[in-house]
């Protein structure tokens, strides 16, 4: 258990981690923090009335926009954007959620110095480098520090299709998944088990294959069912990652991490496994990839590097 895990964003994902945290007693206090007035005092308010049922200790409270309630958190989760809504181009999108998770940081920042930072907000991976940049100004370490959450919310995603297809437990499989969130990211069947047992003897390629293109427009299938992008596996998603940090269990999970030279990439914010623990990301685990994975890769990391540019022209990055 830490101190404080504080939580920016009280929408749908911002909540639901929130819950999701307090439930599992993660932090002695837990902060959730929103722009609109009143809304975080509510969630929080009903989350802690629901402690004696669940039996979790965690403090729950909200606040309108004030930061100072986040001082010496040891994780802070960034969930606040705006949605796209129509006629905005995926461009205004990336320059306005990158402005508004810069706001945030900066302020943040000056109150926890040695918080692990967890980036949700969409486009995850530049948003995430956005993050980086501000964070960067203040702290010798921030590629440990900032970390992007995506793959553990594609990884639960590909192990749920998995499990239904096989009639077998989602619990029992161990999966891997690298690159960037978006209908490019690399699922990889070869580091896929069951019961230890390698995925590819148990489905044939084809549908191994129908399983990783829905995996990859996993967050479009919900968007379309709901009109709006999904919460529960994301912030369980988001949940096992503060829990990997605040447990300092030294797990190996796909997040989204700054590279500096791993997989032949420099400067950039991409899904990686890595060893997670106290200290955020405690390495970049570098793995095999076989012809076809790294052209998947590859491609995915341009796909990220084509939407980075547009932070080249703003003046925050
Ligand atoms: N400061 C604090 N909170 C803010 C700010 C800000 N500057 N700007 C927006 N918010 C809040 C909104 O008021 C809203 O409550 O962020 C919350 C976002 O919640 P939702 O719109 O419900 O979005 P959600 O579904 O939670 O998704 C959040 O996670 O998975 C990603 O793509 C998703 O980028 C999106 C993010």
């Amino acid at each position: 258990m830490v101190n404080k895990i504080t939580v920016i964003g009280a929408g749908n994902v911002g909540a639901t981690v929130a819950n999701d945290v307090a439930i599992k007693n993660l932090a002695e206090e837990v902060i959730l923090i929103d722009i609109v007035e009143n809304l975080a005092e509510g969630k929080a308010l009903d989350m802690w009335e629901s402690s004696s049922i669940w039996g979790f200790h965690s403090r729950v409270k909200g606040v309108t926009n004030d930061y100072a309630a986040s001082k010496d958190s040891d994780i802070i989760v960034i969930t606040a954007g705006k949605p796209r809504k129509p006629g905005m181009s995926r461009d205004d999108l990336i320059s306005t959620n990158a402005k508004i998770v810069n706001i945030i940081a900066t302020e943040l920042i000056k109150y926890s110095p040695n918080a692990i930072f967890i980036v949700v907000t969409n486009p995850l991976d530049v948003m995430t480098y956005a993050v980086y940049k501000t964070v960067s100004k203040y702290v010798d370490k921030p590629r440990t520090q900032v970390f992007g959450m995506a793959g553990t919310l594609d990884v639960a995603r590909y192990k749920a299709f998995i499990a239904e297809a096989l009639n077998v437990s989602p619990d029992n499989i161990q999966a891997l998944l690298m690159g960037g969130h978006g209908d490019t990211m690399v699922p990889l069947p070869r580091y896929t088990s069951i019961g230890g047992v390698p995925l590819t003897q148990l489905m044939d390629k084809e549908t191994i294959d129908k399983i990783i293109v829905r995996t990859q427009k996993g967050g479009g299938e919900i968007v379309q069912l709901l009109g709006t992008s999904a919460w529960y596996a994301p912030g369980a998603a988001i949940m096992q990652v503060v829990e990997a940090v605040a447990l300092n269990k030294r797990e190996i999970l796909p997040v989204c991490a700054y590279l500096n030279g791993e997989y032949g990439y420099k400067d950039i914010y991409i899904g990686v496994p890595v060893i997670l623990g106290k200290n955020g990301i405690e390495k970049v685990v570098e793995i095999e990839l076989n012809e076809e994975e790294r052209a998947a890769f590859d491609r995915s990391a341009e796909h990220v590097k084509e939407v980075m540019k547009v932070l080249d022209d703003m003046a925050i990055i």
